[in-house]
């Protein structure tokens, strides 16, 4: 069966209001990211990947700036374990090897360390805090 949603690739002003709500759901209320640090002023110069269910709504995000650092991965918690983080992943990777980028990496929340192992990505370095949660960041070297 093919999966119930679709995933693009959009500039900020394309899909700010749907992307805004899924990052409002997942980081500001479930995770209780400050506000201030959520918007940081960065999603204008990122290509975004929007996941959309059958019926439109948005369920799912992620984005990538100009350098190859790959952000806000979210996925609204009724949609998770049924791939739709593999296929945002998989549209911003797709990207970055169509862009020739050499490497891309992630600020890893520790807990979904093996999400970006099944991609490839390798830990790097020691894990610190941001926003309160513990990451640490993952390498994948694309060429
Ligand atoms: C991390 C997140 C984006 C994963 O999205 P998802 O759509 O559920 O992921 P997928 O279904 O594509 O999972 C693919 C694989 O990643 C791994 N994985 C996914 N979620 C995981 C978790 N919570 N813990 C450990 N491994 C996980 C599994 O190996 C999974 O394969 P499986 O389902 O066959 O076991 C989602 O849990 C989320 O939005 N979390 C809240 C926001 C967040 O913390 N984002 C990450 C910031 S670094």
């Amino acid at each position: 069966m093919s999966h119930p949603f679709t995933v693009s690739l959009i500039g900020w002003h394309d899909g700010e209001p749907l992307l805004k709500s899924v990052r409002e759901a997942v980081f500001i209320r479930e995770q209780n990211v400050p506000v201030e640090l959520e918007w940081d002023g960065l999603d204008e110069n990122c290509r975004h990947a929007l996941a959309l269910s059958h019926k439109g709504d948005a369920i799912g995000c992620g984005r990538m700036l100009a350098n190859g650092h790959i952000g806000r991965i979210a996925v609204l918690p009724q949609w998770r374990k049924k791939k739709v983080g593999t296929a945002i992943m998989e549209a911003l990777l797709d990207y970055a090897h169509a862009h020739r980028y050499k490497q891309v990496d992630v600020d890893a929340q520790t807990y979904a360390v093996p999400f970006y192992q099944g991609f490839e990505f390798v830990e790097r370095g020691e894990i610190f805090l941001d926003a309160g949660l513990p990451h640490i960041k993952m390498l994948l070297k694309l060429q």
